[in-house]
């Protein structure tokens, strides 16, 4: 389990990026969903953003007949929407999309030109008024996370969503230890590089098949294991393939031994100096 503010929460959630885009695929998709949390995944994160509310409407009819306690939703707001009146539209907006009374954890998708106390302020205020649960950013970066940290109210902050995958390890350099240091999590996404559809051949990496294969896993579960081997990040992969969604759950039985590490070390270095944080 990975502890996010007071919840214990199974470490693999579900990624909605481009569902509910696309009518045809859309039972598939709910099925999915469905299976997912009928299987012990408790997070679901989607965002405003995500087909304009397509996202937010699919996971709505996915859920609508779940019970909402053992559910963790997680949508995002557009930076452009983080003053208000919009703020509080958009919130609104997301609850009527998704069918419910409360977010679990409302995040700033990325950076806005808006001031962040005064987002923080609002976002404060639907926590009393149990709108949300919890509040978090996502794609910041040390310095943005130092700056929040000074802000009134900005150690409420209860997580940061960023890019974290073998071959994408920047964050290890200061980001992530400090955060640990905060007892902030990190949310991993596109943990399995999505799918290496961008053309990085992650699934060729003779390493990882030969971990995979001791493991009788995939490259992709081992990707997984890899993102959560230290209890304190969690991992959202997005499917919408109920075996690919089992495979995801079953990532969490996998313990990767020290040896393992240092092998995937070899191949994916951790980094010796800062870099830029990855963002898709
Ligand atoms: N905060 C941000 O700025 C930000 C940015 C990007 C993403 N995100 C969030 O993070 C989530 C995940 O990231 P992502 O969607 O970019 O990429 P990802 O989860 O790394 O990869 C998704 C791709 O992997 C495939 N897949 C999933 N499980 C698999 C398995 N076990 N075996 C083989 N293929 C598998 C999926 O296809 P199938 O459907 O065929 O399984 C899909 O094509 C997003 O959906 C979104 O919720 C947030």
């Amino acid at each position: 389990m990975v502890q996010l503010g007071k919840e214990d929460l199974f470490p693999i959630g579900m990624g909605t990026w481009h569902m509910g885009d696309s009518p045809s695929k859309r039972n598939q998709e709910i099925e999915a969903l469905r299976y997912g949390l009928e299987n012990g995944i408790e997070v679901i994160d989607t965002a405003e953003m995500y087909g304009e509310g397509n996202s937010e409407a699919l996971i709505g009819e996915a859920i609508q007949d779940v019970k909402r306690e053992g559910m963790y939703l997680i949508s995002k707001f557009y930076p452009f929407h983080a003053q208000e009146p919009e703020l509080e539209r958009a919130l609104e907006h997301s609850l009527q999309l998704l069918g419910t009374d409360y977010l679990d954890l409302y995040l700033l998708h990325w950076k806005s030109s808006t001031p962040l106390e005064e987002t923080i302020q609002s976002l404060e205020r639907y926590v009393k008024d149990g709108r949300i649960r919890s509040w978090g950013v996502s794609n910041f970066d040390i310095k943005d996370m130092k700056e929040m940290w000074k802000i009134v109210g900005g150690k409420n902050c209860a997580a940061n969503q960023v890019l974290y995958n073998v071959a994408s390890r920047g964050i290890e350099y200061d980001l992530l230890p400090w955060q640990r240091k905060k007892s902030l999590p990190v949310i991993a996404y596109s943990p399995i590089a999505q799918g290496d559809t961008r053309g990085d051949n992650i699934i060729d990496n003779n390493v990882l098949q030969e971990i995979a294969n001791q493991h009788h896993a995939t490259v992709f579960q081992i990707m997984l294991a890899w993102t959560i081997r230290h209890g304190d990040v969690l991992s959202i992969p997005q499917s919408s393939d109920k075996k690919h969604i089992q495979e995801n759950i079953d990532a969490t039985s996998i313990q990767l031994s020290e040896e393992e590490m240092q092998l995937i070390d070899a191949e994916f270095p951790a980094p010796i100096r800062k870099m830029p944080l990855d963002i898709i």
